[in-house]
């Protein structure tokens, strides 16, 4: 924790300046309650100046934003541009570049939030998913052979190795430690063993023997198909999850989905050695459709925004955030979605600085 709290902000594209306007906005408003100094930089990335410039983000680019310990991202992605290009291009990219090596979404169900589970409350729905951030299928080792003909070969290598698991078990073991549920600490490894008997077997050898130095948590297990089924039925059986990039990016839609969708779920792309710059932004994309219409959504950038204060060091200030948006989704909101909110997109805004 430094004395001015500097932060890159990336507007982006579609609705994301218009939710990164409102996590900037309670940012500040938390920050002079909280006597924190904080210090905007923008940077202009995005599909749009991509199709202006051809160019995503320059090696100077990277560079500057590296000297900021915290990043808040609003979306990047544009209907012209072809996918995964801007992905590759420019997410993929900044989380490589600073090794964010910890993905860190929460799972929460926020009071007044609808969720798509029967009879499932705010206290049945509280879990976070730690998810590996740098390594897998994710880092574009692969080819392809006799490409276009019908002996097409294509290969797509997952790779991880044994600094990457361990660094990522480890954080999540200490994050379980920290975050010392009530309800008992536990850390679930999700992974595929009795299937990917190479890869996953190196995680969950590193998880057993990680594991011996945390014996005040308890060391649990699911294979991928079957955490899905239980964070369907049985969602408060999870306190922590900890998984490799590819199984994560696709747990987290359905955990995401479950806590009220796009419009609340945030997450962290977290490098938490010393210096380390760390990269915070809502799960929901550019919404171009609804661009310009203040329609939008900002509860998640919101999030996310309490994320990047927590990681830091202000967590008194997060918490502070994390209070107000309950407050505001549960006694104000009408509904999350685009649109429906009952509010505009800058009203939300407002509504959660009253209440920090
Ligand atoms: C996410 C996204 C990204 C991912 C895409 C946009 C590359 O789905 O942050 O979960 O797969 O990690
Ligand atoms: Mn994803």
């Amino acid at each position: 924790m430094s004395d001015v709290l500097k932060v890159a902000v990336i507007g982006g594209d579609g609705t994301g300046p218009e939710v990164v306007a409102e996590g900037v906005k309670v940012l500040e408003a938390v920050a002079k309650l909280e006597n924190i100094k904080v210090e905007l930089t923008p940077f202009d990335l995005s599909g749009e100046r991509y199709l202006k410039t051809g160019v995503i983000v320059t090696d100077e680019e990277i560079t500057e934003l590296g000297k900021f310990p915290s990043i808040l991202l609003g979306a990047v992605g544009h209907p012209d541009v072809k996918p995964g290009i801007l992905e590759q291009g420019l997410l993929l990219k900044l989380r490589f570049a600073f090794d964010q090596y910890i993905n860190l979404r929460p799972v929460k169900l926020y009071p007044g939030v609808e969720t798509p589970l029967a009879n499932k409350k705010p206290e049945d729905l509280d879990f976070v998913v730690v998810r590996e951030n740098t390594e897998d299928m994710y880092i574009g080792t692969g080819g392809w052979m006799k490409k276009g003909t019908p002996d097409e070969v294509a290969t797509q290598v997952a790779i991880y190795t044994r600094k990457g698991c361990e660094r990522c078990i480890r954080w999540a073991f200490e994050y379980t430690r920290r975050r010392n549920n009530p309800k008992g600490k536990m850390l679930t490894l999700v992974a595929k063993t009795n299937v990917l008997t190479y890869g996953h077997d190196l995680w969950w050898r590193t998880f057993q023997e990680v594991g011996e130095e945390y014996p005040d948590v308890k060391k649990d297990y699911n294979h991928v198909d079957a955490c899905c089924m239980w964070m369907v039925k049985n969602p408060e059986y999870f306190d922590v999850i900890v998984t490799t990039n590819m199984f994560g990016d696709i747990i987290t839609d359905l955990a995401g989905i479950l806590q009220g969708g796009m419009g609340v779920a945030a997450g962290g792309n977290i490098n938490p050695d010393a210096g380390g710059t760390s990269m915070f932004e809502p799960m929901g994309g550019s919404a171009p459709k609804y661009t310009g219409l203040g329609v939008i959504n900002p509860i998640a950038t919101i999030a996310a925004t309490a994320m990047l204060l927590d990681q830091a060091g202000y967590s008194k200030a997060a918490a502070r955030v994390t209070s107000a948006i309950q407050t505001v989704t549960g006694t104000k909101m009408k509904s999350q979605a685009a649109g429906k909110m009952g509010y505009s997109t800058s009203e939300v805004g407002d509504l959660v600085c009253e209440n920090l």
